[in-house]
């Protein structure tokens, strides 16, 4: 198949899939300037150490730190805006309600902002709080003293940010629906992700093996491609507009098939 011949195959996918499952990593971000993990040279992963920053055990080594970072990545996310990609995936879910679920692996709530509503978010939330060990009778969030990070003013206890580090269980709940998603749908698109993170990766493996459609959408290539039926080579904010079709203001049919 040429490139437009596997487009318009996986635009007809689209139109056919009664559930669609969209996994999405941080090239689904990085077209509203938030800089993904393994990029060569812009990755976070190409600055720091991920055992440094995305551990446990690096946040008590150097808790000012970690939390310092995670507080200038909470500044970008709140500069920026969500891209054409979030946002064509949220109209595509509002005008068919129950169609796609989303599961991210990105911790931006950019999908959110753009409206899409159930989000499964794989590996928690950048802009949350939450006590680095079990909280006491005296931890109280709103009351934690300031300070980098900021602690509990009887015990001591640290916050952290509410983002699943290495070696830390996904949220409760999230990855058990993540797999009935994955299980269940007809369609996978997985988007903008390496597919070099487990549990993650594996939900494009069981999307597959369930019987699933696999498309993979990624400028670049992907530890997921050979899973998939099709690889788009372009980004999220170019190519979801065109695959999953613009709402209509006259009627016509969409991209997707679809009429508006
Ligand atoms: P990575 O940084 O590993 O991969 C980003 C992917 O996005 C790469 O395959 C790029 O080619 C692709 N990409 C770049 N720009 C794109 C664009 N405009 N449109 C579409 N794709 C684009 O990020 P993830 O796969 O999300 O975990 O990484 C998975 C996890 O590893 C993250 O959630 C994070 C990290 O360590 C935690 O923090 C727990």
């Amino acid at each position: 198949m040429n490139t437009e011949q596997e487009r318009q195959a996986v635009r007809d996918w689209i139109a056919q899939a009664a559930r669609i499952a969209v996994l999405t990593g941080a090239g689904m971000s990085a077209e509203s300037g938030v800089p993904t993990f393994r990029d060569a040279t812009s990755g976070h992963w190409a600055q720091f150490n991920p055992q440094d920053m995305a551990s446990e055990r690096g946040f008590r080594a150097a808790p000012a730190r970690v939390w310092d970072w995670y507080a200038h990545r909470r500044q970008g996310v709140a500069a920026v805006q969500p891209n054409a990609g979030h946002l064509a995936l949220a109209a595509f879910a509002q005008r068919h309600p129950g169609r796609l679920t989303v599961i991210t692996q990105n911790v931006d709530g950019l999908h959110q902002r753009a409206g899409s509503t159930g989000v499964l978010c794989l590996h928690g939330d950048l802009m949350a709080d939450r006590w680095l060990d079990t909280p006491r009778a005296c931890c109280r969030l709103e009351a934690a003293l300031p300070g980098s990070p900021p602690r509990c003013a009887a015990c001591g206890n640290l916050v952290r940010p509410g983002v699943v580090w290495f070696g830390e269980n996904l949220p409760a709940g999230v990855i058990e629906a993540a797999q009935q998603a994955a299980q269940d749908c007809e369609l996978m698109l997985v988007v903008g992700t390496a597919g070099a993170v487990y549990p993650a990766a594996g939900l494009a493996h069981q999307a597959r093996q369930a019987g699933a459609r696999v498309a993979v959408i990624n400028p670049a290539a992907s530890e997921l491609d050979s899973v998939a039926h099709a690889v788009l080579r372009g980004t999220a904010a170019q190519l979801l507009p065109q695959l999953l079709g613009e709402p209509c203001p006259h009627g016509a049919a969409t991209p997707s098939g679809e009429t508006a």
